[in-house]
C-alpha cells in the first residue's frame, strides 16, 4: 500500500515538474492545509536535499518565514565541522517575528553545520539615500559580496496579499500591488502570474540578476492557498527545484 502511494507521488512529481517546466519537484504526502505536521515533513525532505548539495566551500543563502524555519528545524547536526562553508541571509531583516527572520535561521543552520555565518540587520524599508550610503559601509559590502557568491539559495514563497499584510503595507499599497497583478512574493520581490516583477522591497540584499545566476535555487512552499503563487515563481527560472505538499501539487496539476 505504502509503495503504491509513493509510486503515485513520484508520478505526480514528474507531472508537476513538466507542467511548471522546472528542474525538479519533491512532493511530501498529504495536505498541509489540514495537517501542520506536513510542514515538518516538507522541512525534512528539503533539508535532506539541501544537505546533498553542500560542498566544501558552499555559500548558502536563506530567506525567512515559517516554512524555511521548519527546514532549518529539521536539519540534522553535522558530525564534522564545515569550516569553509558560509550561511548568510539573502536579504536584510524581513519580517516581524524574530524566530522566523532570515538572520535567526542563518545562525541556527550555521550552528548545525558547524560553519561560518554573517547576518544582515537592516530594516524592511529603506530610502534610496540610506541604501546608497549603507552600501559604502565595509561590513555591508562584505555581505553583498557574499550574496553574489551564493551557490545554494533556499527560499520561501508567499502569496502577494498575505505577505504585503504581514510586512505592514498600508491598504492603499496593498491595493496598488494587487492592481498591478501581484500574486506572489519571494526574496523581497513581488511577481505577477507571468513571473514578472511588479514591485521590489527597498532594502539591502539579493537582486533578481544575482538570483538568476545561482546554481541551486530551492523553493519550499506548501498549502493549497499557495498554488497560484508557486506557479508564478516557477516562471522565474527553469533551474528551480520545488519542495511542496501533495495538496498544492494536486491543485496546480488538476486546477481544482
Ligand atoms: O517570502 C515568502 C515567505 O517567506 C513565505 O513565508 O513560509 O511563512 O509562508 P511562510
Amino acid at each position: 500500500y505504502a509503495f503504491h502511494i509513493l509510486k503515485g507521488l513520484r508520478i505526480l512529481e514528474e507531472e508537476l515538474r513538466d507542467i511548471l517546466n522546472i528542474k525538479k519537484v519533491i512532493i511530501v504526502p498529504n495536505s498541509a492545509d489540514s495537517d501542520p505536521l506536513v510542514y515538518k515533513e516538507m522541512g525534512k525532505a528539503a533539508s535532506g536535499y539541501i544537505d546533498s548539495l553542500i560542498t566544501e566551500k558552499s555559500t548558502i543563502g536563506l530567506t525567512g518565514g515559517t516554512t524555511i524555519a521548519q527546514v532549518i528545524n529539521e536539519y540534522k547536526y553535522r558530525k564534522e565541522k564545515l569550516s569553509d562553508v558560509t550561511v548568510i541571509p539573502a536579504r536584510g531583516g524581513l519580517g516581524k517575528k524574530v524566530e522566523y527572520q532570515a538572520n535567526t535561521l542563518v545562525q541556527n543552520l550555521a550552528n548545525k553545520l558547524g560553519c561560518n555565518y554573517k547576518t544582515l540587520y537592516t530594516p524592511d524599508f529603506l530610502s534610496q539615500d540610506s541604501i546608497e550610503s549603507l552600501l559604502k559601509e565595509p561590513a555591508i559590502k562584505e555581505i553583498i559580496e557574499l550574496i553574489e557568491d551564493i551557490d545554494i539559495l533556499v527560499f520561501g514563497i508567499g502569496r502577494a496579499d498575505i505577505m504585503a499584510q504581514r510586512r505592514g503595507l498600508s491598504n492603499e499599497q496593498i491595493e496598488s500591488l494587487i492592481n498591478k497583478g501581484a500574486v506572489s512574493e519571494a526574496f523581497g520581490y513581488y511577481f505577477n502570474e507571468a513571473g514578472e516583477i511588479v514591485h521590489e522591497i527597498s532594502t539591502i540584499g539579493i537582486d533578481f540578476e544575482t538570483f538568476n545566476k545561482i546554481e541551486n535555487i530551492i523553493a519550499v512552499a506548501g498549502g493549497s492557498e499557495k498554488a497560484e503563487a508557486i506557479a508564478s515563481i516557477s516562471k522565474l527560472n527553469e533551474r528551480l527545484v520545488l519542495i511542496c505538499d501533495e495538496s498544492v501539487a494536486k491543485k496546480i496539476i488538476f486546477k481544482y
